[in-house]
């Protein structure tokens, strides 16, 4: 079709060999991560019954690049690097003169851009001789991406999945399991944090504020166990980077550079990954791209949450993180992409947003599974529900460009496919899926009932 590629490839030799961190180019630097206790900045002690201090030294960095260790690099061949689409068969479809193209996750172990930091967290725990991470999961794609991360470096893994996803995607209870994990729904009663919630919400969907709760009591608990996250913070994101600096290689191929990215928010990762090294390029001055973020509008969190400090999770055993909330005790509506379903936004995606730096739309899930569906239908490839939600916002910008003529080079991240996710498009295909958008209301309550704390 129209004489150019449909599959950007690179050579295993060109996989990146080391992460960016996006803190060494930022105008100014973010709010300090506080102690809920003295509301002081935390330092690595208060971090380290968490975390190794390969990773406490990576959260905290401000060197501009960060050498991926061999082992690591050699577990991404498995992989990396990732295809980029032209996706030639939705642009005919949708009659537009925009350029589309995604780069897709999809082909990792677990099915996402989640190994890209499982692999790396699970390698540095290893080499600090820890046994165990805990972590939670809410689609499962974490939590499977943890398992085969902890199984390449002989690590065990806990996973506690949001009970709402636990219920919708059996089978990656069962693919945990395949890797070695072992998993629970959350809330359990294996923690003081999930009986809690138990004792005042038998029936509680769950979140991934409470399944962070468990995963950390359980890791605090235990010297030989450590916690990983899925998202959100800045050693989560730097490791995503590998996504963004391939795509760079690649339209360098065809000679091309994007004028708009668009990528789902959960926590922020995939969408940092593949945008921070786009926008190294635009604080440098050498590419004026739109950066654009896409939230449920179940938990929109950028777009009607509140900047402040507030917890990672419910029951409120993190560090304090400036971060756009809609209030760390609101358990978002259980909606099919389990993976948005955070009640903040990574506090340095957060920073940019208020930096003017990237821009932020809410999409609900009917129209995100109608993309989905189309995508699918075109381009052969069932997303997983979360990018379905930036496949609705590229579509939307594709046939805008239709009306004006535009020939937009728009770049998606196709971050996860959907094959564990079918039940959901079944639902959506016998139409029962329903839209769930939150109140004003409904945010206004949720944000008052941000901790006193968090108004410092
Ligand atoms: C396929 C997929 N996409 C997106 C997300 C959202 O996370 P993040 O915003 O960190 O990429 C998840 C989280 O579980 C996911 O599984």
């Amino acid at each position: 079709m129209s004489g150019q590629p449909t599959k950007i490839m690179l050579d295993e030799s060109e996989i990146p060999r080391r992460w960016y961190n996006l803190l060494a180019d930022l105008p100014a630097p973010p709010p300090p991560v506080l102690h809920p206790g003295t509301l002081q900045p935390v330092g690595p002690d208060d971090l380290a019954p968490l975390f190794p201090m390969a990773l406490i030294g990576q959260e905290v960095s401000t060197d501009r690049y960060i050498d991926i260790p061999e082992p690591v690099l050699d577990v991404y061949r498995l992989w990396r690097p990732s295809p980029l689409y032209r996706a030639h068969r939705l642009e005919k479809a949708l009659g537009t003169p925009a350029k589309l193209f995604y780069k897709y996750e999809g082909v990792s172990p677990a099915g996402s851009h989640k190994p890209n930091t499982a692999v790396a967290q699970a390698y540095y725990n290893a080499e600090a001789g820890i046994r165990r991470l805990t972590t939670e999961t809410g689609a499962g794609q974490w939590g499977t991406a943890l398992a085969f991360a902890c199984a390449q470096f002989g690590l065990a893994c806990e996973v506690w999945q949001v009970r709402a996803s636990y219920d919708q995607k059996p089978y990656r209870k069962i693919m945990i399991e395949t890797f070695g994990g072992t998993i629970h729904p959350s809330p359990s009663d294996l923690t003081a944090a999930g009986r809690k919630v138990l004792a005042e919400h038998p029936d509680s969907p769950g979140s991934l504020g409470i399944a962070i709760s468990e995963a950390v009591e359980v890791a605090a608990q235990h010297a030989d166990t450590n916690y990983a996250l899925g998202s959100v913070l800045n050693h989560v994101l730097l490791h995503q980077t590998v996504i963004g600096e391939e795509a760079l290689l690649q339209f360098a191929k065809v000679g091309m550079t994007p004028d708009l990215i668009v990528g789902c928010t959960g926590g922020g990762s995939n969408f940092a990954g593949l945008t921070f090294p786009f926008l190294r390029e635009k604080l440098a001055g050498k590419s004026d791209v739109t950066i654009r973020a896409v939230e449920p509008a179940a938990c929109p969190s950028l777009t009607k949450g509140v900047y402040a400090y507030d917890f990672g999770d419910t029951a409120g055993m993190t560090p304090l993180l400036k971060m756009h909330t809609l209030g760390h005790d609101f358990i978002p509506d259980p909606i099919h992409a389990g993976g948005l379903r955070y009640h903040g936004m990574s506090p340095l995606i957060s920073h940019i947003y208020e930096l003017g730096l990237i821009e932020a739309v809410a999409k609900t899930q009917l129209e995100c599974f109608e993309a989905g569906v189309r995508f699918a239908r075109t381009e052969g490839i069932v997303p997983a529900p979360e990018p379905t939600h930036a496949l609705a916002a590229c579509i939307e910008e594709a046939l805008r460009c239709k009306e004006t003529g535009e020939e937009k080079v728009i770049l998606t991240a196709l971050c996860g496919h959907g094959h564990l996710d079918l039940a959901a498009y079944g639902t959506y295909l016998a139409g029962e899926m329903v839209d769930r958008e939150l109140s004003d209301e409904a945010i206004a309550a949720a944000v008052a009932a941000l901790p006193q704390v968090a108004a410092h």
